[in-house]
């Protein structure tokens, strides 16, 4: 029996899994725990099940030093460092597949309540200000028959172009190992998604220059990582008109202060980093990571394992 940490309640009974076989301990309030408590409480953890709100770093690795497994509660793992753990022989895992079609189905919900400013219109019904029907009120961009550029052709970007095939979408990608140019990518998008994961390599991609290439009635979604957007690039270009919206269910920091300059740029949308926020992800991804720790903490490789090819 192997003493866990999970650093946060979970929801579904796939945490009951994992204290049927081991000594579990499960951060007990809705938020997460103080950096203190967090390392305290991990100390002794030979499994952790930690959170992307966790950042599991070479100091924290090195202060847990019967540490043997780590299973992340996410599939982007850009909170862990993957390489001190590997140095100490601990296996990094992630919670893949269950959550592409949840998160593909946010992507396009932000693409098209953007595409047709539908927040900004309810408001406008809640604040009593819904006026007689107006020929130029209201007017968006159209969806169907646009083009759209996915910045990462994986498990998501994939999902998320199927759903463009359905509203008779152009769709190109821009990708390490194919595609058209990043450039090219910017020039040629009505709507341009980011579904690369964070990396040195992607911190600030979207930045200055690159939102100077997109189209002046260009929109920005983003439910991949808030860094890979330069956020004050972003700030400016909405309010330069440079193009002409953003729908980010990921920010930096998160969550955003409420007098962020970001919220009160025009053409803005923000979700709370909900991608994968529906029962059966949600579920389905705490029973990964219980597999991947069940696997590891038994000696045996985890079925998703970062890193390694399955
Ligand atoms: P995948 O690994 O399947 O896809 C990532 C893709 O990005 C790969 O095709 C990879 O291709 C590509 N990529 C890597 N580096 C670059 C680069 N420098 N430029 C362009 N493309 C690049 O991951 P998923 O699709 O499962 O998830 C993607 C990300 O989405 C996660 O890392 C996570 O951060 C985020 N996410 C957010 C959620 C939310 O709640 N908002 C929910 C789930 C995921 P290659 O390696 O061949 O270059
Ligand atoms: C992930 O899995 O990387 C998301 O950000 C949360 O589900």
């Amino acid at each position: 029996m192997a003493h866990v940490f999970v650093s946060r309640r979970l929801p579904g009974s796939a945490l009951d899994r994992l204290s049927a076989v081991h000594d579990v301990d499960v951060w007990p309030e809705p938020g997460p725990a103080p950096a203190a408590e967090f390392r305290a409480r991990a100390a002794d953890a030979e499994g952790l099940l930690s959170m992307l709100t966790d950042r599991i770093d070479a100091e924290l690795i090195d202060s847990c030093p019967r540490l043997r497994a780590i299973a992340n509660y996410a599939v982007g793992y850009d909170n862990i460092d993957v390489a001190a753990a590997s140095a100490r022989g601990i296996p990094v895992g992630n919670t893949p597949d269950v959550l592409t079609d949840a998160t593909a189905d946010l992507t396009f919900t932000l693409l098209l309540a953007a595409a047709r400013n539908l927040p900004s219109a309810i408001e406008t019904v809640i604040r009593g200000e819904w006026g007689p029907w107006e020929p130029a009120r209201y007017l968006g961009y159209d969806v169907h028959g646009a083009s759209l550029g996915i910045i990462g052709l994986g498990r998501i970007g994939q999902a998320v172009a199927r759903r463009a095939e359905g509203f008779d979408m152009t769709v190109r990608h821009t990708g390490r190992r194919g595609g058209v140019s990043l450039a090219t990518l910017l020039a040629s998008s009505d709507f341009v998604s980011l579904h690369c994961p964070l990396t040195p390599e992607t911190y600030h991609l979207i930045d200055a220059a690159a939102l100077a290439q997109m189209r002046h009635t260009a929109i920005l979604i983003n439910t991949a990582r808030g860094p890979i957007v330069d956020q004050a690039a972003l700030t400016q270009a909405l309010h330069a008109g440079t193009i002409a919206g953003a729908a980010l269910d990921v920010t930096d920091p998160e969550p955003l202060p409420k007098d962020d300059p970001l919220l009160s740029a025009p053409g803005v949308i923000v979700a709370p980093h909900i991608g994968s926020a529906t029962h059966r992800a949600r579920e389905r991804m705490a029973d990964l990571a219980v597999d991947n720790l069940l696997a590891a903490l038994d000696g045996r490789p985890m079925p998703h394992q970062v890193g390694r090819e399955p």
